[in-house]
């Protein structure tokens, strides 16, 4: 639902979406790739999450473990990237969450705070697990910090628990752990 105060998307601002290009990420944008990611942690956050959670995930984001998980699914091409005129407005990508099964793990999902509420997420989720899906992943899960769990319902992620995630020694964000099954295509009879 849009909140109260929120105009639907102006013509400019379909055409502004239509322009948005959705690609691989590539490794030599890690800097512009945390940069994103840590602005719209902290913009977009704000409001659901408390100062001192805002501020430990965006510096988590800029963590040597963040970082290398980021740039493994970077390097397997699993991380999507939109771009408006070249410059990184979005992610999302996605990993196997175990060795075995069918099980997707979604990561990374961030738009940039300039462009939120134009369907740019919701493109590259989209898009995500159509990857995954053609790689033989049927469940797609997300560890979604509040403030992005209505996002993922409205795509159609139900809740299985409440959680936290362990930032580091002395912070944890709440999160929803949020499961979707893909939906089975049926073929119509002839
Ligand atoms: C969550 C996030 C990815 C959404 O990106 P977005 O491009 O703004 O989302 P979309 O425009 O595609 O939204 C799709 C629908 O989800 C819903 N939605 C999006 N953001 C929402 C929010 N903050 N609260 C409630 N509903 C929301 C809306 O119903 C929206 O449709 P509508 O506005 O057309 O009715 C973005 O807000 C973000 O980067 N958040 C911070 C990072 C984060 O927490 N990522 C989570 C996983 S690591």
């Amino acid at each position: 639902m849009r909140p109260t105060g929120m105009s639907a998307p102006t013509a400019q601002a379909s055409d502004l979406a239509r322009a948005i290009e959705i690609g691989p990420a590539e490794i030599d944008h890690m800097s512009e790739l945390r940069h994103l990611h840590a602005l719209s942690a902290r913009r977009l956050a704000a409001g659901m999450l408390s100062e001192g959670e805002i501020i430990a995930f965006a510096n988590h984001i800029y963590s040597e473990a963040y970082s290398a998980r980021i740039a493994e699914i970077v390097r397997v091409r699993r991380l999507l990237a939109a771009r408006l005129d070249g410059a990184l407005v979005g992610t999302a990508g996605w990993t196997p969450a175990n060795d075995a099964g069918s099980v997707a793990r979604l990561m990374g999902v961030f738009v940039s705070p300039l462009y939120a509420r134009l369907g740019i997420g919701r493109r590259l989720v989209e898009a995500v697990e159509a990857e995954a899906h053609q790689a033989g992943f049927a469940v797609y899960t997300i560890r979604a910090p509040l403030g992005a769990a209505e996002f993922f319902a409205q795509l159609g992620y139900d809740v299985a628990s409440h959680g936290v995630w362990p930032l580091d020694r002395d912070a944890a964000l709440p999160v929803a752990f949020m499961r979707k099954v893909a939906p089975i295509k049926t073929t119509p009879k002839p």
